[in-house]
């Protein structure tokens, strides 16, 4: 293998940025040529691909985003699409790939690998931490850490007023994202998709409350089944007198993706993208380069797109003991 490409798709996240350096430094360290592909698999169709050097990455292991852009791609979809692609690494001559990003991205990497061939590694970067085969993934760091800045400010605030703040999360389907802010936040309640709480059990905790908590935090993640955190609000407002509680909502968004990662997601990123080079010189494929007990492991991406990574089981109990 001589020349090998990589892109960033999906969701970015922070870290993705020393993910990128790491491939482009690791493939130039064992003398391969380094190309980027710019908006993912967008850009793989559309031939926007460059030749990288040890430079092109320079100043970039700290910021977040990512310089080769992303993109969600709807031709990729289609076979015509992934031909198109395929076509254009022939021109380029370009032998093997490394794919950051999600299940999304695994998923087309499966099926281009599958219908031709290619030669391609997946590195884990998304903020939601939803990806079987690796502890951690690129960016879930920062995106804790960035939310818990934002509900330890709201807390500030909910505590002064004697309200009860629902602050929405990200992670798709994921409640990892909720879990960790809730007890890092020091939150009363936590809704993930992972478990079934009703609104009813909501009111009863809120009424069941000891009389010195004048201010609660609700950590609602976007995949929660009973709504997001404006409709989970409304209902629960319902079973309080006008001026029993006050109730306001926080939805975080997208401030959850961006900023400078921390040292864990610089270090996972730098980890992964190493694995994914090397994995690729040594006749890995079809796989995802993880770390998983401090250790860098390879996972097919069929296991990656299709096996549940659970909450670790023991947080969402000591979540609720600390929050008595
Ligand atoms: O997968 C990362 C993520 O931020 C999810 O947490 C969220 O559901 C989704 O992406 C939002 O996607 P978009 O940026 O396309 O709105």
């Amino acid at each position: 293998m001589k020349k090998i490409a990589v892109f960033t798709s999906g969701g970015d996240s922070p870290g993705m940025n020393a993910c990128i350096r790491s491939v482009v430094r690791t493939g130039i360290y064992h003398g391969l040529d380094v190309y980027s592909i710019m908006y993912g698999y967008d850009g793989m169709i559309n031939g926007d691909i460059k030749k990288m050097q040890s430079h092109s990455v320079s100043n970039i292991v700290q910021r977040g985003g990512t310089i080769l852009k992303s993109a969600r791609s709807e031709e990729f979809l289609t076979k015509e699409g992934r031909k198109k692609a395929y076509d254009q690494l022939q021109k380029f001559g370009i032998e093997g790939l490394v794919a950051i990003g999600g299940d999304g991205t695994f998923t087309g990497a499966k099926v281009f690998f599958e219908e031709f061939g290619v030669p391609i590694l997946g590195c884990p970067g998304t903020i939601d931490n939803d990806i079987y085969g690796t502890d951690y993934t690129i960016g879930f760091d920062t995106a804790v850490n960035t939310a818990l800045e934002a509900i330890d400010k709201i807390r500030d605030t909910a505590a002064a007023h004697d309200r009860i703040f629902f602050i929405e999360v990200m992670g798709r389907d994921s409640g990892y994202i909720g879990i960790e802010c809730g007890i890092g936040g020091g939150a009363e309640m936590v809704l993930v998709p992972e478990t079934k709480t009703t609104i009813d059990d909501v009111v009863r905790s809120f009424k069941s409350l000891r009389k010195s908590k004048t201010s609660s935090i609700v950590i609602v993640a976007e995949g929660e089944e009973e709504g997001d955190a404006s409709q989970i609000m409304n209902k629960v407002k319902q079973h309080f007198k006008e001026d029993e509680k006050e109730f306001k909502v926080t939805t975080l968004g997208h401030i959850q993706r961006g900023g400078n990662p921390t040292a864990m997601d610089r270090l996972l990123g730098s980890r992964c993208g190493m694995a994914a080079v090397e994995g690729l010189i040594k006749g890995e494929s079809n796989c995802m380069a993880g770390v998983i007990n401090d250790t860098v492991v390879y996972t097919p991406f069929a296991d990656c797109i299709t096996k549940d990574k659970p909450l670790k089981s023991d947080y969402l109990r000591l979540q609720e003991m600390l929050s008595i």
